[in-house]
């Protein structure tokens, strides 16, 4: 069986997490809204802001346009050890602390409600604190077999 990631077609978005100064997100194929008040993200031991998110128990996540490749180059693409990758992009903090980005498709504000570890990859449960619509109608940035 040939197994690889992004077999299936997923959008992009930008998860990101604040705790104890500091700020970090990373671009998130691997992301479904699991019920009304839900949302399930995938994260890897290679990221940093993973990290983040199980320290403040709680991230945020904007939805990418199609529009938004650069975004998601950027936060996809680096390590938040390495660049602030928030620097020069307009972005505001939730309820929960976490950052979201101003202009998106839609955000969510989440805590975390529970992590199941699976060969060193986190499948992180989160629980809709509020969501900001930010457009009514929009095109998905999406991604598939590692391309745009
Ligand atoms: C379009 C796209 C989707 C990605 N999806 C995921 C994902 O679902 N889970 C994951 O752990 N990494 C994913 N990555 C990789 C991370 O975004 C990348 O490793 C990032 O640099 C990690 O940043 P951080 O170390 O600042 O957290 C994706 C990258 C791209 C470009």
């Amino acid at each position: 069986m040939d197994l690889r990631h992004d077999m299936l077609t997923h959008g992009v978005n930008i998860v990101a997490a604040q705790h104890e100064g500091r700020r970090a997100g990373l671009a998130v194929a691997w992301a479904t809204q699991a019920g009304t008040d839900r949302v399930v993200i995938c994260v890897g031991s290679h990221s940093a802001t993973r990290e983040l998110i199980l320290g403040s128990k709680a991230f945020g996540l904007s939805v990418l346009r199609a529009d938004q490749l650069d975004v998601s180059r950027r936060f996809g693409t680096q390590s938040s050890r390495d660049v602030d990758k928030f620097e020069g992009l307009a972005c505001h903090t939730a309820e929960t602390g976490s950052p979201l980005l101003d202009d998106c498709g839609a955000a969510f504000d989440c805590v975390v409600e529970a992590v199941h570890d699976r060969d060193g990859v986190k499948l992180i449960v989160g629980r809709i604190v509020s969501a900001e619509f930010v457009r009514e109608s929009y095109e998905p940035l999406l991604y598939r077999e590692g391309d745009y």
